[in-house]
């Protein structure tokens, strides 16, 4: 499955030559639109034909000798240790452009046998509006705003792409000169030294920063973010929603019930799709369950606090911060992903604990009426030391209702948000 997706993702991954600008923006379009569908076509199994792979590469479109190259680099197996385990492994088009390797505990498999990470793979997809990262001070209250990874210790994208390939649960690289060593013996090694300079593969460091360039040029691409979903279409008035999917919207945008709306942030009214991307990439501490699967939670002492480590050095405080805010606030506390997609992916949440979106709206909105069932019988969130038991959200809803207020959502709510979240899959297509 993952070699015939790597194939696939490989023959969209074929340079065409560059067209010109005006005629690049109806390509584009073309692009986002007709290679989304191919690519999960061409994921769906049984189609690695030699069709298939040649109407691929037809429809690749994308333009910019950088962005090729990226693509490359993206798709190549060869750049993990052992080899087989590329960027698309993890980050597959019919996954939501996330994916755990195949893994089935929720958190990503590395290309080690046996090597199972601490996180689930993010969604890569609309990551070129994922904003750096930062503190704001809003109304004497401190939060922290974007950067890349759930703890958002990568600023650019740049950076991001550079990790990866050294974490040993990952692609698992011993060093730079290794991973350069192999971009410097690979097919597009040429498209490399002409867009860095032919002396490039000569300075270990320098070659080594490229390569996270050129996959940011590619992350940064059209197809990454098509704005292809049937909620795309709805806002540029090109299609509507069914009845169900429209109660979830409603659901969804309750401010004072469900309130998704509260942090996952859209605009249908705007016309415009790039002004709901589903997240306002802030950090909030949810409570998600512990999921006992990930190797390093067999130690009750270890937690994975985000912002506060252990996969980050704890960001600096700025001085203009409120009184009294410590780094102690944002401990337990993770980034808020895009839901763009999010129907696709295998795994929710950091720990990878919900492998059922149904189950992910089922938490939100029981969290607070019924937290025996998600902790057991203490019921008291168990993925969190105590002394920070106090970061978890309460004060926005739904995580502000009293247990005597009961479920956030009936049973049929649930049923109709999903089909909302549904509607936020790129690829689609007007029967
Ligand atoms: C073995 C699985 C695996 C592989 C291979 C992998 N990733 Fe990831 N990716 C992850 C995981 C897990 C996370 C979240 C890690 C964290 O937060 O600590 C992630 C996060 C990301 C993000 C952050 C998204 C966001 O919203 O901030 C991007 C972008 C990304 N990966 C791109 C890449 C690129 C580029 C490569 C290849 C160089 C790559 N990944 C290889 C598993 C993988
Ligand atoms: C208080 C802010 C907040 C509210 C309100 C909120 N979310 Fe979230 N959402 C988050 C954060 C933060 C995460 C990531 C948490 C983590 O992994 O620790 C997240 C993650 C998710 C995910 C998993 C995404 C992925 O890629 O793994 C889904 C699905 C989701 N939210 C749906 C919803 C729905 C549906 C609602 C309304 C019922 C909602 N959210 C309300 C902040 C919020």
């Amino acid at each position: 499955m993952t070699h015939k997706l790597i194939r696939a993702f490989k023959g969209l991954l074929k340079p065409a030559s560059p067209p010109g600008p005006a005629l690049l923006q109806r390509l584009k379009l073309r692009a986002v639109l007709a290679l989304l569908p191919l690519a999960l076509a061409a994921c769906g199994g049984g189609s690695d034909s030699p069709s298939t792979t040649s109407a691929a590469e037809t429809v690749t479109t994308v333009p910019g000798d950088r962005v090729q190259l990226g693509r490359m680099i993206f798709g190549d197996i060869n750049l993990s240790e052992p080899r087989g385990t590329a960027c698309v492994a993890c980050h597959q088009p019919n996954r939501g452009f996330a994916g755990n390797h195949g893994g089935t505990f929720g958190v990503a498999v590395g290309s080690q046998p046996g090597s199972i990470g601490l996180r689930n793979a993010m969604t890569n997809s609309y990551n070129a509006f994922v904003p750096g990262f930062s503190f704001e001070t809003l109304d004497g209250v401190t939060e922290a705003k974007g950067g890349h990874f759930w703890d958002g210790r990568a600023d650019t994208l740049a950076l991001q792409a550079l990790g990866p390939l050294l974490n040993p649960l990952e692609m698992n690289n011993p060093d730079r000169k290794t991973v350069v060593d192999k971009v410097a013996a690979s097919s597009y090694a040429p498209l490399f030294q002409q867009e860095f300079g032919s002396g490039i593969f000569n300075d270990t460091e320098a070659a080594f920063t490229q390569i996270g360039v050129a996959i940011a040029a590619f992350e940064k691409s059209a197809p990454l973010q098509p704005f292809s979903s049937k909620y795309d279409a709805m806002v540029r008035g090109q299609a509507s929603l069914n009845a169900a999917e429209s109660r979830g919207m409603t659901l969804f945008r309750d401010t004072g019930r469900a309130n998704c709306v509260g942090c996952h942030q859209m605009d249908p009214a705007s016309g415009k799709p790039e002004n709901s991307l589903f997240s306002d990439f802030g950090y909030y501490a949810s409570g998600i369950p512990r999921n006992t699967a990930i190797p390093r939670n067999a130690d009750p002492a270890f937690y994975d606090l985000g912002l506060c480590g252990p996969e980050r050095t704890p960001p600096t405080l700025p001085a203009t911060v409120a009184p009294g805010v410590t780094l102690d606030n944002f401990c337990g506390k993770f980034r808020m992903p895009t839901l763009r997609n999010v129907a696709e992916r295998p795994a929710f949440m950091h720990n990878g604990f919900f492998r059922d979106l149904r189950e992910v709206v089922r938490f939100y909105a029981t969290r607070n009426s019924d937290p025996q069932h998600w902790y057991g019988p203490v019921g008291v969130a168990n993925d969190l030391p105590t002394r920070y038991l106090a970061n978890i959200e309460t004060a926005k809803a739904p995580f502000n209702r009293k247990a005597s207020d009961g479920a956030a959502l009936s049973e049929a709510e649930t049923d109709d948000m999903v089909a909302f979240l549904r509607t936020l899959s790129d690829g689609y297509v007007a029967p």
